[in-house]
């Protein structure tokens, strides 16, 4: 709405933003951040890129096909601007996330339509860009036939941490009783085939008393479920929280043992984990914290130990299956997963074969399976050897076979037991309600709406390849893990 005697847009005017996000929990954390930083400029969320003002690509650069997405995307969003643009409006387009940091002015010189690139570590900035990039687009208005967008581009690595300037999360950040809450993020580890140092910079630590006060307000604002994320996230080694004793700095052990005292949080969760992190005292709080689920994605990318060596994994085989073993031996109910990239350059039948045997040897309850894709500027592309597609496709599925084998008989081995579910939303079918068990399996019963947001006892009835079925358990308070059926 204009002023009518300034004509200027008044500061409270309803404007709308489109976040879509590409890619892995951290982006999904970092969109929600972002919506919290727009939130103060008057910004609303909207479901769709034709009723936004503001769109907000948040992506990863993974995998070749993941970036590829992006620019597919950005073509309809050109498209969508130009439609404004004979209608005298304006749709300001900005690409953030690893894409943004890894690409830079790539995507501007591939896509003039885009405003803003931002990097996953400037976000807080957005304001700031936002008001550049108008300035800019009013200064280069079209000329009838181009339409640039502004290209205004920040991918910088700042001093300080992007998570000084954030402003709190919002109520709208915990979704049916769970949030995330990102308490590490980059990473150090440079395995051969991977973006994330690039796109994500050095290994950071938040500092635990600022990790503890969002875990507060997130359960406050009714998370009865936390998931702490990082691309590293067993190398949490934040600073101590200020006048607690035991060293200067907290373990992700420590750090979830102080998260557990939050009265009213029930689940606790991290991830992504690495199997060189893994030490005694996060291994022992899978025993003593009852609010630490039993579940654990743990990445092993490979069985062959040669195949480890080349990828830069910093262990091997022998030392993934000893963790294991620790880790069954203090939590015997504990479900593991993993990813794993087939097809890495130089991978034999001999190696694959090995990937099989461990794969056997462990019995994962659910699994992430990638074909190897050679992404520029890591290691990994720069080595002979690069396997033919038809050869990974096939190895692909082998793995995913016995993986899918192994997920189906993980929920079997459930049915018949009473399990506690967070209930998140509607089914699929009308009067079905969906959830998680404690093992992250997707649960659903015949109930109601109100029950999204709350953990209620279910018998487990039937598995299937992905989800279970179950009926709620009337009378029974919700138990650790399992009531004996
Ligand atoms: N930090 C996590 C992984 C983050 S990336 C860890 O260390 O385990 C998520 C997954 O994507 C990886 O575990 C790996 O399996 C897969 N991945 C990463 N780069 C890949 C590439 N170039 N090709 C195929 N898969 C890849
Ligand atoms: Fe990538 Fe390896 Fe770091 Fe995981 S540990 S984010 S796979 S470099
Ligand atoms: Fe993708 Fe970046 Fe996450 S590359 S997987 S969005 S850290």
């Amino acid at each position: 709405m204009k002023d009518v005697r300034t004509g200027a847009q008044s500061q409270w005017q309803r404007k709308r933003v489109f976040i879509r996000t590409y890619g892995c929990q951290m982006n999904i954390y970092d969109s929600d951040r972002m919506a919290d930083v727009l939130r103060p400029l008057g910004y609303a969320l909207s479901d769709s890129p034709e009723q936004a003002d503001l769109v907000v690509l948040n992506t990863c650069h993974i995998r070749e096909r993941a970036s590829e997405k992006v620019y597919s995307e950005l073509g309809r969003l050109r498209d969508l601007k130009a439609e404004r643009h004979l209608e005298g409006s304006d749709l300001t387009i900005a690409v953030a996330g690893c894409v943004a940091q890894a690409e830079g002015e790539e995507i501007v010189r591939r896509q003039p339509a885009v405003d803003i690139v931002v990097g996953p570590q400037a976000y807080h900035r957005l304001p700031e860009l936002l008001a550049r990039a108008a300035r800019k687009s009013d200064e280069r208005r079209f000329d009838g036939r181009r339409r640039p967008g502004a290209g205004v581009l920040d991918t910088e690595f700042p001093a300080e941490s992007k998570f000084d300037h954030l402003p709190a999360p919002s109520d709208a950040d915990v979704r049916a009783g769970s949030a995330f809450l990102a308490i590490q993020e980059g990473c150090d580890k440079f395995c051969t085939f991977c973006v994330v140092p690039y796109t994500r910079g050095a290994e950071y630590s938040r500092p635990a008393a600022e990790v503890l006060q969002e875990a507060r307000a997130l359960v406050a604002a009714g998370a009865v479920e936390l998931t702490l994320l990082g691309q590293n996230v067993n190398a949490y080694h934040g600073e101590a929280a200020p006048g607690s004793i035991g060293g200067s700095t907290w373990g992700l052990a420590r750090l979830i043992r102080e998260i557990a005292e939050i009265d009213g949080l029930v689940r606790i969760r991290y991830t992504t984990s690495h199997p060189r992190d893994m030490d005694d005292d996060l291994i022992t709080a899978h025993r003593d914290v009852p609010q630490l689920m039993p579940y654990l994605h743990l990445p092993v990318q490979s069985g062959s130990d040669r195949i480890l060596e080349a990828m830069n994994r910093g262990h091997g085989r022998d030392h993934y299956r000893r963790l294991v073993d620790r880790l069954r031996a203090v939590s015997p109910d504990l479900a593991l997963s993993s990813d794993f990239i087939v097809g890495f350059p130089g991978e034999s039948d001999a190696d694959f074969d090995d990937t099989m045997r461990l794969v056997d040897e462990i019995g994962f309850a659910s699994a992430y399976t990638f074909k190897y894709s050679r992404r520029p500027g890591t290691p990994g592309a720069a080595l002979g050897d690069q396997l033919d597609e038809n050869l990974k496709t096939a190895r692909l599925a082998a793995l995913q076979s016995l993986l899918g084998t192994q997920q189906r008989d993980f929920n079997l081995s459930k049915v018949g037991t009473v399990v506690p579910v967070l209930f998140a939303e509607a089914g699929r079918k009308p009067g079905q309600v969906l959830g998680k068990s404690p093992w992250l399996q997707s649960v659903y019963v015949e109930g109601d709406a109100d029950m999204i947001g709350s953990i209620v006892n279910v018998r487990l009835l039937a598995a299937y390849a992905l989800s279970l079925a179950g009926e709620v358990v009337a009378g029974e308070s919700p138990s650790r893990f399992e009531v004996a059926a």
